[in-house]
């Protein structure tokens, strides 16, 4: 049984092949038709979505399926029953499982008792459908993944630092994340980045200082100071992480054709000016149509693992 809880679940031959099944998907959007029945995915959010919950809707609907939304606060999952029971439930109504919750451990526990695949759609540890997302961006704007620098300055420590520092090695990008003191990332997902870049010849390194970690990038990407969960120390994280603020100048000292990446939403005067999110290097409403086509492929994916079919 396949799921997608972490970057490095896609290995770099997986990987490619997802990134190459999504620029199909995107050129031709009904070419692939596994949830046709249509068969149901349960979509379940314990925390705030726009993006996800639009691009995993249209994109089941486009595989042919029936997305069941479920209101996480409704769910009360942990709360009301626990989440092997909720696994169990869900496993029998549908053919996979999308959650966006808090700790990973959560995931894992879905996935080892639902029976179906199941997917991140972002924990407080990890991103891996935005990062996919975001390679697939660049690969159409840059061609080529290897060999690449991205930079991600802001809060190292959260879900797409560590996304990005693992799926970035898997492409054998080279990765390098910058933050303030006491947001650097997980060490054991900076040890685990390194272990596949250099299966891969990317590299992955944490660098405190902005400027020296954008120098040169072919990408920069950033993400909110204040995570979700996180609300109550935004006074406290807009203090520390203000050098880290993606503007003009900083992004001077990227590579002349580096494009700019995040995740949405965005908080212009914070974590990236206004003349930069809105400026010609942006591309962040590719990033977040591409959502739809890179999920797509991953549930794609997923389910060829179910028929036999394998990759
Ligand atoms: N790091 C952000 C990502 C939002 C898509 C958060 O977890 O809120």
């Amino acid at each position: 049984m396949r799921h997608f809880l972490r970057d490095d679940d896609l290995t770099p031959e997986q990987q490619r092949h997802v990134l190459d099944l999504a620029v199909h998907l995107k050129a031709a959007p009904y070419d692939a038709r596994p949830l046709a029945g249509p068969q149901t995915v349960a979509v379940l959010f314990d925390k705030p979505t726009l993006r996800t919950q639009a691009s995993f809707a249209s994109g089941i609907a486009e595989l042919g399926g029936f997305p069941m939304i479920i209101d996480g606060s409704l769910a009360q999952v942990g709360v009301r029953e626990s989440v092997p029971d909720v696994a169990r439930v869900l496993g029998r109504q549908a053919a996979m499982v999308v959650w966006r919750t808090h700790d990973q451990s959560r995931l894992e526990d879905m996935a080892a008792f639902s029976g179906v695949p199941v997917v991140n759609a972002l924990t407080d540890q990890f991103h891996p459908c935005q990062v996919l997302a975001d390679l697939l961006t660049l690969r159409e704007h840059h061609g080529q993944l290897a060999g690449q620098v991205l930079a991600f300055v802001g809060d190292a420590a959260c879900n797409m630092g560590h996304s990005y520092l693992l799926g970035g090695a898997t492409a054998g990008m080279h990765v390098r994340v910058s933050g303030p003191e006491g947001f650097e990332p997980d060490p054991e997902v900076l040890l685990q980045a390194q272990v596949v870049a250099q299966a891969t010849g990317g590299s992955v390194a944490f660098v405190a200082d902005p400027v020296e970690a954008v120098s040169g990038a072919d990408a920069v990407a950033t993400d909110t100071w204040v995570s979700m969960g996180r609300e109550a120390e935004a006074e406290a994280r807009a203090a520390a992480f203000a050098p880290w603020s993606l503007d003009e100048e900083l992004l001077s000292h990227a590579d002349d054709e580096a494009v700019v990446l995040h995740c949405l939403p965005a908080y212009r005067g914070k974590e990236i000016s206004a003349a930069v999110l809105d400026g010609p290097r942006s591309v962040v409403w590719d990033e977040a149509e591409n959502r739809r086509h890179a999920q797509k492929a991953v549930m794609a994916w997923l389910l060829e693992s179910r028929s036999g079919e394998c990759s």
